[in-house]
């Protein structure tokens, strides 16, 4: 399987440019799944709830049509990262898109900092979406720091951990090592580069999007500012096997009992 991730810089507020941005990017590349930063389409470092609220689609949004038309093109499945909104509320989210035209949604459950201000607790829980007999899973980048979003879904077989994020802080691609290995499947973080200033806020991207295997090894890495479209094959079966040698499986031995506070 062709697995790919989009790192560029969405421009705040500009929803047409970002899809078109987007589209040039993805054309003529093959993939099976492409995954794309959070707020792909709009951009991050929004003034206000208002601001945010006015680069927001609901389904009915231009950017459903036009990702649809990218996974029919291209034969692959498309994460990306979107403001949702759908009657008073507004979330962080992420959607799966098929060549097929459905469109799968996560929304974000640990907002970040100022998001708090912007957008509504996400409420759909975590999901894992089987296409092609491949399982997805989708997470939304601050989701990462609670070890409890990434195991959810292991639990749920997932095997593809789709990783949306516009991280700020610089842990996290070395923790997406530790989730690759504590729960054996592979991470694919999409990351955003630039930084955004919004009445006098500056907000820096690290970049560095990357690709982790249920060995813990990175199998593509970006620069902190590289603007690419790369992928690369992997085999999603290595995830169903949570053996660590004759004696251990980390699902097998683990011991919910003694879990509890
Ligand atoms: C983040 O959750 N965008 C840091």
């Amino acid at each position: 399987m062709n697995i790919g991730i989009l790192q560029f810089a969405p421009r705040l507020g500009h929803v047409e440019e970002n899809l078109r941005t987007i589209a040039a990017m993805l054309r003529g590349r093959k993939f099976d799944l492409a995954v794309l930063p959070e707020l792909a389409t709009t951009g991050y470092n929004f003034a206000d709830r208002r601001a945010a609220w006015e680069s927001a689609e609901d389904r009915r949004g231009n950017s459903f049509a036009t990702f649809a038309e990218l996974a029919a093109v291209s034969g692959g499945a498309i994460v990306w990262g979107i403001a949702e909104k759908t009657g008073r509320k507004l979330y962080n989210s992420a959607v799966l898109t098929t060549p097929e035209g459905d469109h799968h949604f996560y929304r974000k459950t640990h907002l970040f900092f100022r998001e708090k201000l912007l957008f509504d607790p996400g409420n759909t829980g975590f999901r894992v979406v089987e296409w092609r007999k491949v399982r997805i899973g989708v997470m939304i980048c601050f989701d990462w720091i609670f070890p409890e979003a990434a195991r959810t879904l292991a639990l749920m077989d997932c095997q593809l951990l789709a990783h949306p994020a516009n991280l700020v802080l610089p842990y996290c691609q070395e923790a997406m090592i530790t989730r690759s290995l504590e729960n054996r499947i592979f991470c694919i973080t999409a990351n955003r580069i630039g930084r955004e200033t919004t009445r006098g806020r500056v907000v820096r991207f690290t970049g560095r999007s990357q690709i982790t295997g249920p060995d813990g090894r990175r199998l593509l890495r970006f620069g902190r500012t590289e603007k690419a479209f790369k992928a690369v094959k992997i085999t999603p079966r290595a995830a169903d096997t949570k053996r660590v040698n004759r004696w251990n499986d980390l699902f097998a031995d683990r011991r919910p009992d003694w879990y509890g506070v």
